[in-house]
This record gives structure tokens, sequence and C-alpha cells, in this order.
């Protein structure tokens, strides 16, 4: 069964439409990649599903049960989590303030002190600066104090849009072997990347979106292959 099944999703921000009904299978602990041209409508479809932006029509489904009809943060409870693009931290809060403002419904609060030992394990780097204002965190830093607060909501599905913008080269490759040991840990994951060889190289299935629509799709590594991936996206 799928984690994420999205059928014929429209969605739009006012009464203006941008997602015109595409559909986007995600099993059970697998990294997906969503690619496209600037504007394509990635990040609306992550807030489509998120549940910052309504379905217009068509459904979205977590593991079998209807989401679409859920509030944003019914979906957070259900297991949906955004980490959203520019991590949108609270700079003037510790890094651990941070964190426990992901474990704010029942199921995350009970476990908090256990999910943040295991956010700590992941990103010994957050241990360090705890005590530390997220402002003052460098950025890859943030993205991780980022990532980590969506952790400590207990997540069955991960979205993560551009994880890796403005991020040194270095520090992405950190970012990209987070998100696969998050996978180990069981947890789904979709990201949004403008690192689209990086994104590939790393995921199950990618989808390439354009205009509201998806394109095609395959698995990561065929799409590398792809001559119409190759020229619109690799420069090749
Ligand atoms: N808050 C908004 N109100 C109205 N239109 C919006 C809003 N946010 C985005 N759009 C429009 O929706 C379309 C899709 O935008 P979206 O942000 O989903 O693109 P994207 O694929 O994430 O692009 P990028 O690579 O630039 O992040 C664009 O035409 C954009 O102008
Ligand atoms: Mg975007």
């Amino acid at each position: 069964m799928s984690m994420l099944a999205i059928r014929d999703l429209h969605s739009g921000y006012g009464d203006v439409p941008i997602l015109h009904g595409f559909d986007l299978d995600i099993e059970e602990r697998m990294i997906g990649a969503v690619v496209g041209a600037n504007g394509a409508g990635k990040t609306t479809t992550m807030r489509a599903v998120a549940g910052i932006l309504p379905t217009w029509r068509g459904e979205i489904s977590l593991a079998g049960e209807r989401i679409d009809g859920l509030t944003p943060r019914q979906r957070v409870e259900a297991g949906v989590v955004l980490v959203p693009e520019g991590r949108k931290l609270f700079p003037s809060m510790t890094v651990r303030e941070n964190l426990e403002l992901g474990s704010l419904h029942p199921r995350a609060k009970a476990a908090r002190a256990q999910t943040l030992e295991q956010v700590f394990d992941i990103f010994p780097r957050l241990l360090e600066r705890e005590g530390q204002k997220a402002g003052t965190l460098s950025g890859g830093e943030q993205q991780m104090c980022a990532i980590g607060r969506g952790l400590m909501s207990l997540p069955r599905l991960l979205m993560l849009d551009e994880p890796s913008l403005g991020l040194a080269p270095i520090i992405v490759q950190t970012i990209f072997d987070i998100v696969r040991r998050i996978r180990e840990e069981g947890v789904t994951v979709l990201m949004v990347e403008q690192n689209v060889r990086h994104a590939l190289a790393l995921s199950d299935r990618a989808w390439v979106l354009e205009q509201g629509r998806v394109e095609f799709e395959g698995a990561g590594q065929e799409m590398l292959n792809d001559d119409r991936v190759r020229k619109a996206y690799l420069g090749m």
C-alpha cells in the first residue's frame, strides 16, 4: 500500500488554479523526489498535502486513509509533516525550544524526551547547540534544526521543500546523508530539490512536475539517464 497516494489533485491560491490534476504514489519507507522548473507547482503540491491549501478536486490518502478533509493540524497528528522552504525557525528561540515546537500534539508530546534523544543522535551538532538561539546557527545547522523539528512531530511522511537550498556543497552532502538515515528509521520521505542530480541519485521514485501536472515519472536512477531530464535539468 502507498504511504502517500495523490489522485487527480487540483488546488491553487484564492481562485487561481495551480495544480491541474495528477497522480502520485509513494510506497512506505521510500524516498521520493519532485523536480521541475521554478513555478511548476512543487511547493504548492506539498502545501496541498499538508492541508495549508485546500484540495479542490481529487483525493489525498495516507496509508490508505483519506486526509484531504482534515485540517493541517489533524494531518500532522496523522503523520504528515512538512519542513518548509526557508526553514521557518523562530530565530530568537533556542534550538531546543524550536525542536519542542514540533512535538505539540498529544502523541508527540508523550514521546518528547525519547524523540529528542533520537533527534540529537541523528544531529549531534544540535545537541552541542541546544541552548543557542536558532538565529545564530549556520545555514546547514538551521536546516538540521528544521528537519529535527519535523521529526519531533513523529512523521510517517516527511516532506522536505528544498532542504539543500543555499547550502555549501559539503553541507548538502550531509543533508542528503541525513535523508537516507531518516528513511532507515522507517519514515517515508518526499522531497523537492533544485539539486536534481543529487535528488535523483538518492530517490527510489521521482516525478517531473510542469505547470501543475506530472509530465513523467520513473525510478530515480532511471531518470538520471533520461534524455529529457538530462537536457532540461542536468544541463547535458
Ligand atoms: N501565495 C501565492 N499566491 C498566489 N500564487 C502563488 C503563491 N505562491 C505561489 N504561487 C504561484 O503558484 C505557482 C506555483 O508556485 P510554487 O511555489 O508551487 O512553485 P515551485 O515549483 O515550488 O517553484 P520554485 O522552484 O520557484 O520553488 C507559481 O505560478 C506561483 O507564482
Ligand atoms: Mg518551491
